[in-house]
């Protein structure tokens, strides 16, 4: 038998093989691994002591900026005072308190899920579709509607209503009775578009087709994003979600949002339902809900949701799913910690006023060699690449690698690059990021 010992553990403290890293490539990583050792506000500093401005809010969820002594503080009290509550069955106020300021924000939503992650909301929000419509009546209503290239997390659903090829294709025949929307990148005419692109509101008409395929009878739910992140930062071309909405209204379907990144003011606005007008019957949530700080998620029901939930008997549950941490009261605090900066600062109105300034420092990189696409919104934005013939990928990825080594983080998804620092940026830090990123663009092969 052999005794795992202080010594033992001392041996190798500081070995990096026994992680294995999400969506990373370990072995490179570990070879020259960048370790992040602390953040304050704007900045990372990493664990050989250089300053990284963060382009990118963490992973789209420090909104608020890094180390806010509010959430910290908020967190340790809240982990002193009651660390853990169950939450079936049984509750404590601050899951309620924060429920109550969440719906607030949203005029057209009534009722708040608690999850512990972006995966886990969109996972939610699918299994309510399917329950709400087996609720009224309509429980032939299986089938799900998402898009190629959406993102929405990593759980057996978001894969399958996902469109990104290489987060499907590893794991089997996925969940049956899924179909796609096309993507709407490439359209004719959107290249180098400020802000929403003019053309493809068409686009959302396959709806239509694949209603008329599959009969409306049979389909649930619609699953997007407002605004497509992790596959490179997709803007929807104008009257496209208006046009989703009102083909999701003539057949029964349900609409979800999946704002996981768009929510808590990445474009300007509190959510993307609130930046393009219009109204979804759920929305995903996650990152910005707690500034990233404690993982938590959630999803919004549009009113009448619950309600419909309510018919059964007073004393049975009447929705079989949840979390062992649904509603932590840690992440609580951090929640309503977040919402208190976010309203104290009015971090949303700065990054609408910083929007315009953002959009010209994007598209000031157009001519920059091998840049062959720009697309921006809020304080979000994607650079696409010419990529390397043979080699997909790497461009984009020698350009994050000569970033960091510059001191400054940027995100990459196959050869795009996207950008989305946290809501408290100033003009000098747009100005940072832009002239580094313009330098080793520059520099590329
Ligand atoms: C739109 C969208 N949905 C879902 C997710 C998954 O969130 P998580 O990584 O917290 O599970 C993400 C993560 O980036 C996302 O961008």
């Amino acid at each position: 038998m052999s005794v795992t010992t202080t010594n033992d553990f001392d041996a190798s403290p500081n070995s990096l093989e026994a992680f294995w890293m999400p969506f990373s490539a370990n072995r490179q990583f570990k070879q020259a691994p960048r370790l992040l050792v602390s953040a304050k506000d704007m900045h990372y500093q990493t664990h050989d002591g250089r300053q990284i401005l963060d382009g990118t809010a963490g992973l789209w969820c420090v909104n608020a900026g890094h180390g806010r002594k509010e959430i910290t503080e908020a967190v340790a009290a809240q982990i002193g005072k009651l660390d853990y509550a169950p939450a079936f069955q049984m509750g404590h106020p601050l899951a309620f308190r924060f429920a109550s300021q969440l719906t607030a924000m949203l005029p057209d939503f009534d009722h708040v899920f608690f999850t512990n992650s972006g995966s886990e909301s969109v996972d939610t929000a699918l299994k309510i579709a399917l329950a709400y419509q087996r609720t009224i009546g309509q429980g032939s209503r299986t089938r799900l509607i998402g898009r190629e290239r959406g993102y929405h997390g990593v759980g057996f659903g978001g894969i399958s209503v996902g469109g990104i090829v290489s987060n499907r294709k590893f794991f089997g025949p996925l969940l049956a009775g899924v179909d796609h929307l096309p993507h709407t990148h490439g359209v004719p005419g959107n290249s180098f578009a400020k802000g929403q692109p003019a053309n493809g509101a068409e686009l959302a008409d396959n709806l239509e087709r694949i209603v008329a395929l599959h009969d409306p009878s049979t389909i649930a739910a619609v699953i997007v994003e407002p605004v497509a992140g992790s596959t490179g930062v997709l803007i929807p071309p104008k009257g496209y979600l208006q046009k989703l909405r009102q083909i999701c209204d003539k057949h029964g379907i349900l609409l979800i949002f999946d704002e996981v990144i768009t929510g808590f003011g990445r474009l300007g606005a509190s959510f993307a339902t609130e930046y393009f007008g219009v109204v979804p019957d759920m929305i995903t949530c996650a990152k910005g809900l707690t500034n990233g700080a404690v993982p938590m998620g959630c999803v919004f029901a549009r009113k009448g949701i619950y309600d419909a939930f309510m018919s059964a008997p007073e004393n049975t549950i009447e929705l079989f799913h949840g979390y062992t941490y649904s509603a932590h009261p840690v992440a609580c605090a951090a929640g309503l910690a977040t919402l208190e900066i976010y309203k104290r600062e009015g971090l949303f109105e700065n990054a609408a006023e910083l929007a315009p300034y953002w959009e010209d420092a994007v598209h000031s990189l157009k001519g920059t060699k091998n840049v062959i696409d720009l697309r921006n919104l809020g304080l979000v934005c994607g650079i696409e690449l010419e990529p390397i013939a043979g080699k997909p990928t790497a461009r984009a990825f020698d350009a994050f690698l000569q970033c960091y080594e510059k001191g400054l983080l940027i995100r990459t998804t196959a050869d795009i690059i996207a950008l989305s620092p946290p809501l408290i940026a100033k003009k000098t830090h747009i100005d940072q990021i832009f002239d580094t990123l313009g330098g080793v663009l520059k520099t590329l092969n």
